[in-house]
């Protein structure tokens, strides 16, 4: 059985102040929901915040990305130990805007995985084409060369903790999410690569959510597929009400 994963990526958006009034308001309205694991994931200068508000809760917090290394000169950087130090226990990485405007590589991610797993952060790691590559039909070939990139040298144990989410860059904050068909074969081809690098239990427990453009509108047939074992919800996850309607989609 894999518990879904619902989980809402802020972004660049909410102060603290922002932070709490959000979960002032969600956290009453998701209370005692416990079919789906939920997660949030606020800006670094408002997680410690999120994390203290929602202790106790069925709700956790994580951050959006972070170093490998657990001191040094990296400005602008956070670090495994630092996130821990805050109570922070899960982790984007590999997600497609880092990838995209700041240089992130699958090579980082990989050391970015290790160090989380190393520090009991679980990760969700982000993997997704762009359009181009879908419509040249390269789609299988992307994703498995991210997989194999991302996972290099992660054992079946160290996999023990990772959430893998699929979210194909065109359809990241476009509005057109994929068909829960077409989401559901890229998760079967991640699943299959999965299960040559990390072997066929890892795959078999690892869940392995969509996102892209997730609303209260298309989330119950995404989640109607075997495959998906949740979401990961960006703009439809800032309004309290729009969030809570997601996650307590109606199977
Ligand atoms: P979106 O973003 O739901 O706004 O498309 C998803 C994401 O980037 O994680």
């Amino acid at each position: 059985m894999r518990k879904p994963v619902i989980a809402g990526n802020w972004k660049m958006y909410k102060t603290p102040k922002e932070s709490l009034a959000f979960l002032d308001a969600f956290l009453p309205l998701v209370e005692g929901h416990e079919r789906d694991e939920i997660l949030l994931f606020p800006t670094m200068s408002s997680l410690a915040y999120a994390i203290e508000a929602a202790a106790g809760t069925n709700v956790r917090a994580g951050a959006q990305n972070m170093h490998w290394l657990n001191e040094g000169p990296y400005t602008g950087q956070t670090s495994p130990t630092m996130l821990v130090s805050i109570g922070c226990r899960h982790v984007l990485l590999g997600h497609s805007e880092p990838r995209l405007y700041f240089n992130e590589t699958y090579e980082r991610v990989n050391l970015k995985l290790k160090a989380a797993i190393n520090h009991g952060i679980t990760p969700i790691v982000c993997f997704g084409e762009m359009l181009a590559e879908r419509e040249d039909l390269r789609t299988e070939e992307v994703l498995r060369t991210q997989v194999q990139a991302a996972l290099r040298n992660i054992s079946a144990s160290e996999a023990r903790r990772l959430v893998i989410a699929y979210e194909p860059i065109w359809a990241i904050g476009t509005g057109s999410t994929a068909s829960p068909e077409v989401a559901a074969a890229a998760h079967a081809i991640i699943r299959h690569e999965l299960s040559h690098c990390c072997g066929q239990q890892t795959a078999e427990n690892t869940r392995i959510v969509y996102g892209g453009s997730v609303k209260p509108e298309n989330i119950a047939a995404l989640m109607a597929q075997e495959e998906i074992d949740g979401a990961l919800v960006g703009g439809a996850s800032l309004v309290p009400t729009t969030f809570a309607d997601i996650v307590q989609y109606k199977e």
